[in-house]
């Protein structure tokens, strides 16, 4: 009656869904593959800012604001211009081409003459799944915009604006006074050369801020539409005047919060009891992902991920993080947040929702292929010094290809990051390797693969809406 059955899939089958009986509290005495207690909880709505449903007007708002060039100071680049819908809140690319480049994803490229890009972006652009969830603290792959028991801590330090809704909110203050993201250089235009009048202090420092996003807000109230959309999402603005920095951001965080949660895949119906819902490769993936393969000692948590930060020696390129006291090239990862030296080459551990989409892989976006990235994870000293650089996506042009593999190039300077790997080397057969992968597709929702709905037709700024 079983024959030509996989006796051992069908048992574990079987097993991980007593598992799950015995979580909804159903005596059980067998002894499991997989425990229930290995297996986060299924997402709740509040497990999210607001319930997981943001006011309708701030989200309508935000989606303008996010696709509006007009918060650039060249008006030339967005927020979707590297977290595009179309290519699942990311742009495809390793490392992005910012303020000057022209395309979008693999057709970007690093933009025409005086306006071209100065230099790379130094981190891969991460997508923006579930950042409306109340546990993502620290945000940026070093964590420098966090959240703590104390308030908000942002790279703006005093010179943060009030009013501000969560982190989320506070993220997006900076990619608009970020040179090479969407501000632009100096004498480029007026946001980029507004300066404290107080302080005249120059164009670059914290205390310059404020000035900078002042004159971004003026263009919006100069736009009749934005501003009877900003009166019908916050009440405390019955006047242009009222208008400020803290409502844009609010109103962009709401939109990435309503647009991009997504807690809809295969692994969501398994936790929440569909016990058809995975595969029997997911299943096998999901048992090792939880116990025997050990992802989940970082990959933890509803998300797949511990909120916190790891040196796992993935391939360093590009221009670096460029933050205080870095070496150029460098990206030394949490320490340059935390002037650790304990966090040297820590990154964030990514949530793994929607990775199956979402590739490049890694802070340098280093590896093209799920496997790939899962391989490094295995033996990550070897997978650095035989590290195959021709899977990188990004736009070539000779002066910037002259700096990118400084840093893999010379032992002395790559022997740091790998001798700060944590992970201990482990073997996987190819099998187990393909289950695993199985498994991480299990975190696709399908809701998100289409997300054309949240791309707005047209934006009151009258600028195009495309890359
Ligand atoms: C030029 C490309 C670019 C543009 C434009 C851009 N971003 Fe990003 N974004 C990135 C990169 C790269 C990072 C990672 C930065 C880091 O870790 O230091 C990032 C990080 C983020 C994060 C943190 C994600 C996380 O998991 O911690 C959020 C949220 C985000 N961006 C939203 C926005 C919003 C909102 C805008 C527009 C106001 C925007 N971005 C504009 C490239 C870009
Ligand atoms: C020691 C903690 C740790 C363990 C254990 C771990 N990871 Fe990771 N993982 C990370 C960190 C940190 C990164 C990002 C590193 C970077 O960007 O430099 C990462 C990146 C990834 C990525 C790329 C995600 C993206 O969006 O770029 C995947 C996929 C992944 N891990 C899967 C796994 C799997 C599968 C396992 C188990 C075999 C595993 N990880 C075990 C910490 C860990």
């Amino acid at each position: 009656m079983f024959k030509g059955v996989d006796m051992s899939k069908e048992m574990k089958n079987v097993l991980l869904a007593t598992g799950l009986a015995c979580l909804s509290g159903m005596l059980c005495m067998m002894s499991l593959p997989l425990r229930a207690t290995d297996l986060p909880a299924a997402v709740v709505d509040a497990d999210y800012y607001d319930a997981g449903t943001p006011n309708p007007e701030k989200v309508e708002l935000g989606r303008a604001l996010f696709f509006d060039k007009i918060l650039s100071g060249n008006k030339n680049i967005s927020c979707a211009s590297c977290h595009h819908p179309l290519t699942y809140t990311t742009d495809r690319l390793s490392l992005g081409a910012g303020e000057g480049g022209q395309f979008h994803g693999a057709f970007r490229t690093t933009g025409l003459g005086d306006s071209a890009i100065r230099g790379r972006i130094g981190r891969n652009a991460p997508a923006l799944f579930n950042l409306g969830a109340k546990e993502f603290v620290r945000l940026n792959l070093g964590g420098i915009n966090e959240q703590t028991a104390a308030g908000l801590r942002l790279l703006s330090g005093r010179f943060t604006p009030s009013g501000l809704d969560n982190v989320l909110a506070g993220q997006a203050l900076f990619p608009l006074i970020i040179g090479a993201e969407m501000l632009g250089q100096a004498g480029e235009n007026d946001v980029v050369d507004a300066v404290s009048s107080s302080t005249q202090s120059g164009q670059r420092g914290a205390s310059s801020f404020p000035a900078k996003w002042e004159v971004l807000v003026q263009r919006l109230r100069d736009v009749p539409e934005y501003v009877s959309y900003f009166q019908s999402a916050f009440p405390d603005v019955d006047s242009a005047q009222k208008m400020g920095i803290s409502h844009v951001v609010n109103a962009i965080a709401a939109f990435q919060a309503a647009e991009f949660r997504s807690d809809n895949s295969p692994f969501d119906h398994y936790l929440r009891g569909d016990t058809d819902a995975l595969s029997g490769a997911q299943l096998r993936g999901m048992d090792l992902f939880y116990n025997k393969a050990n992802c989940a000692s970082c990959h933890s948590g509803k998300f797949q991920t511990d909120q916190n930060f790891h040196a796992i020696a993935m391939p360093q390129f590009g221009p670096g993080a460029q933050t205080l006291g870095a070496l150029e090239q460098d990206d030394t990862g949490r320490q340059g947040v935390t002037q650790n030296t304990a966090d040297y080459y820590k990154f964030r551990t990514p949530s793994l929702r929607n990775v199956a989409l979402t590739g490049p892989y890694g802070h340098t976006g280093a590896y093209a292929t799920l496997e790939g990235v899962i391989r490094h994870h295995l033996d990550p000293a070897q997978a650095f010094a035989s590290w195959d650089r021709s899977q990188v996506r990004m736009p070539s042009r000779s002066d910037l290809d002259a700096i990118d593999f400084k840093v893999v190039d010379d032992p002395n300077r790559s022997q740091p990051i790998v001798l700060a790997n944590e992970l201990a080397p482990m073997d996987l057969t190819d099998e187990e390797m393909g289950d695993l992968v199985s498994f991480l597709h299990a975190l696709t929702d399908p809701d998100m693969l289409d997300l054309r709905r949240t791309i707005p037709t047209a934006v009151p700024s009258g600028l195009p809406v495309g890359d």
